[in-house]
Order: structure tokens, then sequence, then C-alpha cells
């Protein structure tokens, strides 16, 4: 590490700064598949950075978009006055959007993006004259980032434990994880449609349905550990809510973008969500940007209800569509569309699929679960110390392997960027299950509890 740097003043985010700061893991480059050390290793990213790098690092037309934006036009402000890229990035979005989710706001990052639509549903349901309807349904184990409204529709105790009771009029679906029935699932589990049903058999009619506006489910739970939507599940959800007049919210923030082989987690499952929500892969993370995709209608709701020449919706941040971002969600949208990403990942699925099983029967590996070109691979926690053998698992990819994982608890997520050759895909593969045949029952001191 360069001499000169001081690591006591930056305050890093969901990390362990004390044992991060005891032996830092810097990069300072990247390019395609990997990172580059400051001791000069070269790490195969195995998570598309944290789920956002789709189309690979440093791409050169992304690159190339943001440079000629910012000596062009470096900002621009959106409240009231305007600027092309936003508009022509809106209709880019709009382009790989499922049909009639027409209408663009955008934001800076997933967090953002999820206060946005809760924001939306609660505002258009009062446009509409229809008011009582302020309750909204999260799930257990959820992740919408960390605002207030997102950690509140939010179900992993401890983003939320620290910071009081949040939202009022949140309640929580189960999450649908069910290793008892499902380990090792190929693709999606076969058991679990039925914990759909709880919303209205309990949910609904706990708080009755004309009071609720919105529910809000990520199709593919990601960050809390991969837990996929059993066969039908979403289906259900759709109809209930359907049913009782309630938005379905999809939080797309890690499926959007081609992850699991269609432009969005919709498209794969044949669930239109009323809104869609997304971040990362929108600009393939060069640049901080959010958004919600909204169905015309709502969005017209908006405009009926307001007088004209005023505000309809009064929300919006100072970098809503920034022309940096919006530059890079256009090329990176381009990127997608002229190198057929998607279709690629779909393509790569299977054998991602049977590289992911292959750790089956290994050291401490309890289940596998995959979809599209994400996989979780869950361990056996080590007795009184929950997370400290993924850690471990982590650090040694990263130090003896130089592959970087990403663990939640003690499951490894992996999100590769969808670039990944079967080369790679068994490098992958191969070094966690190298890491996985050594592991000691109690993982290195180094390895310590540290993630939420
Ligand atoms: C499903 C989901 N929603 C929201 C977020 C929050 O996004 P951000 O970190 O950009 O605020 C994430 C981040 O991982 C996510 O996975």
């Amino acid at each position: 590490m360069p001499d000169n740097i001081n690591l006591e003043h930056f305050w890093m985010p969901f990390t362990a700064n004390r044992q991060f700061k005891s032996r830092p893991r810097m990069l300072v480059g990247a390019q395609g598949m990997h990172y580059i050390t400051d001791d000069g290793r070269r790490i195969l990213d195995g998570t598309a950075g944290l789920w956002c790098v789709n189309a690979g690092h440093g791409h050169p037309k992304i690159v190339q978009a943001i440079q000629q934006q910012a000596a062009a036009l470096d900002y621009g402000p959106l409240f009231q006055m305007g600027h092309p890229r936003a508009f022509e990035a809106a209709s880019a979005l709009v382009s790989i959007a499922p049909e009639g989710l027409n209408r663009v706001f955008f934001c800076n990052d997933g967090s953002e993006a999820v206060d946005s639509a809760l924001k939306i549903a609660l505002a258009y349901h009062r446009a509409r004259g229809d008011g009582l309807r302020t309750r909204l349904i999260g799930r257990e184990r959820a992740y919408h980032g960390v605002g207030f409204g997102g950690i509140a529709v939010g179900g992993i105790a401890g983003n939320r434990k620290h910071f009081g009771p949040t939202l009022a009029g949140v309640d929580h679906l189960r999450h649908p994880l069910d290793i008892a029935r499902n380990a090792f699932s190929r693709g999606l589990p076969e058991h679990g449609a039925e914990i759909a049903d709880e919303l209205e058999q309990r949910l609904l009619a706990l708080h009755d349905p004309s009071t609720v506006a919105a529910v809000i489910v990520e199709p593919l739970q990601g960050s809390t550990g991969v837990i996929l939507p059993p066969k039908g599940y979403l289906q259900k959800l759709r109809a209930i809510c359907d049913r009782h007049g309630i938005l379905l919210i999809f939080d797309e923030v890690i499926t959007g973008f081609g992850r699991l082989g269609t432009a969005f987690a919709a498209d794969y499952f044949g669930v239109v969500p009323d809104m869609i929500v997304c971040a990362k892969g929108l600009t393939n993370a060069a640049v901080p940007m959010g958004a919600v995709i909204v169905r015309q209608d709502i969005h017209d709701a908006f405009m009926a209800a307001a007088p004209e020449n005023t505000i309809e919706f009064f929300h919006g941040y100072t970098y809503s569509g920034h022309p940096l971002a919006a530059a890079a969600a256009v090329a990176a949208i381009g990127v997608y569309r002229e190198e057929g990403l998607f279709d690629r990942a779909a393509a790569m699925a299977p054998y991602f699929e049977d590289a992911a099983h292959s750790l089956k029967g290994l050291p401490w590996v309890k289940d596998v679960r995959n979809l599209g070109l994400v996989c979780g691979i869950e361990l056996e926690s080590v007795p009184g110390k929950p997370t400290a053998r993924a850690v471990d698992v982590f650090l040694k990819c990263f130090w003896d392997k130089n592959v970087l994982i990403r663990t939640t608890g003690d499951i490894i997520a992996l999100s590769p960027p969808l670039i990944i050759d079967k080369p790679q895909i068994d490098e992958l593969f191969g070094a966690i299950g190298d890491v996985l045949k050594h592991q000691q029952a109690t993982p290195s001191p180094e390895a310590v509890e540290q993630l939420p």
C-alpha cells in the first residue's frame, strides 16, 4: 500500500473497519473480469463488484461516454430544467423494460430508488382519492437498501435493530427459504409457493386489504444469501395484489440487467410488477444511478391529480438523472444490447449451475442454490460464531487464490460479470472448492464475526 495513504479518516461502509485496517485489501485497478490489487495481483471478480459490473470492468464504450459527457456538460439541474442525456437514458431504459412500464424516475442508487418507489406508491393512491392505503408490506430477510423506507420494508435484523422503530404501518411476509425441503435445488425450488398465500390469508386478513398500498419484494433475494422464489410463488403474489388493488413492486437492483439471462427478472418469471426498482447494472456501476420504472397509468394519475403548471410529485434529488450517470446508462444499455450479454448469461447459466453443484459433498457445504449467473453456497456455521466460516473462506480466496467472492452470514454469494467464460467459472468454483477441502473445524482467528 502506498505510504501516503492514511487509513484512519475513512469510516468504511458495511465493513469491519478495525479488522480491514489491520490488513487492508486494496484494489487499485480493474479490467474485464479482474481487479488489480496494490501488491500487483490480478483478482478474478466473482461478484461483479457488488452485483453491479455486469459488462465487466472498464468497458471502453462506457468509459468514453462518461469522459465525453464530463467535457460537454458536467452538471445540469433537472428541477424545472432539462438536459437531453437524462431523457435519452429514460428512453433507453424503457426500451428494455417489460411492456407497459414506460415512465422512469431517476435517483442515485438502489436505496433511493426503493424509497422513491414507496413514495410513488403512497402518493399514487392518494392522487386517486384512495388515501387510506398507507401500509407497506415487505419480507423477512429482504434487503431494500439503507434508507428509512428501505430498512422498514427490509427484513435483515442487523440493518434495522440499531435504528429504532423506522416506519409505522409496515408488515412482512415470511421468506421462502426452506433448506429442509429444497436443499441443492437446481434453479427454482419445487416447494414453497404456498408461502405466498399468507399475504392474503394472514397479512391482508389482519390489516384489511383496503389499507395496503404496496407489496415490495426482490424477485430473487440476493444480499441475504440467495433466496430463490419457489415455482409459482411470484405468480401468486401478483394475483393476490391484483385481487385487492395493491401495487406490486419488484426490487430488481441485483436482478436487473441480465443477471438471470433476461433484461429483468420480471421477464424471466413472466410476472410484470407495477414498478421496477433498479440501480447497479444500470450504468454498469461506472457512475452511481438508480431508477424506478413505473406503469404509465400510475404516472398519469399524478398528472391528472395536480393542477396545471404545478409540480406533480414533490420528490427528487440534486443528482437525479446526473449527466455523467445518464451518459453511462445509455452506453451500458447499448453495450448490453450490442454484445448480447443477457443472452450470453442465459447460455452460460447451465455450465455455471453444474460448476456450483460440483461443490455438493465438500466439507461444511449445507446447500447450493442457483439461478442465472447467481449462486448461493450455504455453509455449516461454527457453533457460537456465525459468519466466521464464510468470512474465513472469503479471506483465503482473496489472499491465497486471487479470487473475490462475497459472503453474507455463512453464505457465499456469487454473481460474476456476465462476460465470465468457462475457464473462469472453473477457476472460481475450483478456488472455493480447494479452500473448503482444507477448512479446519475452527477458522483462522482473522475470520471474525463481521457481517450483519
Ligand atoms: C435488492 C437491493 N435493493 C436495494 C439495494 C441498495 O442499493 P444501494 O446500495 O445502491 O443503495 C441493494 C444493494 O445491494 C439490493 O441488493
